[in-house]
């Protein structure tokens, strides 16, 4: 099938070209994020290829549509970008990775934590520099510390079982708890989540649901001082909330691997640009704060595993044989 493939680096086009060698679908990468403007590019393939910051909204589904569109493979778990009632009205099909590597983004978001409680990042910089010293440097061991975990599904249950290993007692809060967890995890209301914990980290879907269920309103109901990482998506966290509570001392520690307005910072080196967003630049001032720009999924098994299951959900699609991993508005719950 002829595929436009969107929002592409150069580690993209490795993996997807090696996963393609089979298939042999003919590929066309182009580097900028798709919305209503790049989606002209788009003319003509079947099939259009995106990852987690591509705007897939009414209007650039129905561009897509009249372009000639029929199926939107995602590069991702996370389907909160496409809106997947208007892509049922236009019968065009979505298809995601529901799973890649689960490990990936649970091991970033202990790598989160690890860094923002043991400071290595500075401690680097200082060693370098032959500053020896330990000032600011404090600790805490994570032995005996509260985890809670927000969502335990594929990601969430790794992050529960490595945190337990830690010897760190796990709480959780999911709709659906994994029978699995028995004796790892300890399942309580949010409320109580937020109540006993000494670190929280998301791990949910971004949906109605749970946009912005961190406001002021979950702040106010967390231990002073809490570690709050999120790896999850960017609005599950109100950013301005969560300014007040770093300034007000209520957050001790926030690690972000996501934010809200990502997509027009993120992937790309903005290094020479005047970034003009006050709120992320604002987060950017504290010292307690940590941010990584969406590198959860980013490691050599996660990507292999991506453009794979991409190539096998086109085949799939192609051919009516296999699995379609198709993602549709009964998702949405
Ligand atoms: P999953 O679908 O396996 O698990 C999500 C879990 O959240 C389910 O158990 C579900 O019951 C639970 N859940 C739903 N609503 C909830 C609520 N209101 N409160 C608590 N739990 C709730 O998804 P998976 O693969 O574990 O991924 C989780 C999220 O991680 C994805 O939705 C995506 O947004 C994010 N992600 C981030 C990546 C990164 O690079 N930073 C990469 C991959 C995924």
């Amino acid at each position: 099938m002829k595929v436009a493939v969107f929002s592409t680096k150069a580690y993209d086009r490795k993996f997807i070209c090696q996963a393609n060698a089979e298939s042999g679908h003919e590929l066309t990468f182009f580097e900028p994020r798709l919305n209503a403007h790049p989606a002209p590019l788009a003319d003509g393939f079947e099939v259009v290829c995106a990852f987690v910051n591509d705007q897939l909204d009414a209007q650039v589904l129905e561009l897509l549509k009249a372009q000639g569109t029929e199926l939107i493979v995602l590069r991702s778990a996370g389907f909160n970008h496409v809106n997947l009632r208007k892509a049922a009205e236009l019968e065009i099909t979505v298809a995601r990775v529901p799973a890649y590597s689960p490990h990936a983004v649970a091991e970033h978001a202990l790598a989160l934590i690890l860094t923002l409680n043991r400071k290595t990042h500075r401690a680097y910089n200082r060693v370098r520099e032959a500053n020896f010293s330990l000032d600011g440097l404090l600790g805490f061991d994570l032995q005996g510390k509260t985890v809670g975990v927000i969502g335990t599904g594929k990601i969430g249950s790794i992050f529960a079982r490595i945190m337990h290993a830690l010897g760190c007692r796990v709480v959780a809060s999911d709709p659906y708890p994994d029978t699995s967890l028995h004796g790892i995890v300890d399942y309580l209301s949010l409320d109580e989540v937020y109540r006993v914990s000494d670190i929280i980290s998301l791990h949910c879907p971004l949906i109605p649901a749970t946009e912005h269920m961190i406001d002021e309103a979950a702040l106010e109901k967390m231990k002073p001082g809490i570690m709050l990482i999120n790896t999850g998506r960017g609005r599950l966290v109100d950013t301005r909330a969560v300014i007040g509570g770093l300034k007000s001392r209520k957050i001790g520690y926030l690690g972000l691997d996501v934010y809200e307005e990502e997509g027009d910072l993120f992937f790309d080196d903005l290094s020479q640009e005047i970034i003009t967003d006050d709120v992320f630049m604002r987060l950017l001032t504290f010292p307690n704060v940590l941010i990584t720009s969406h590198q959860g999924f980013f490691t050599e098994e996660a990507l292999r595993a991506i453009a794979d299951t991409t190539i096998a959900n086109i085949d799939a699609y192609a051919t009516g044989q296999g699995t379609l991993h198709r993602v549709s508005v009964e998702n949405v719950t």
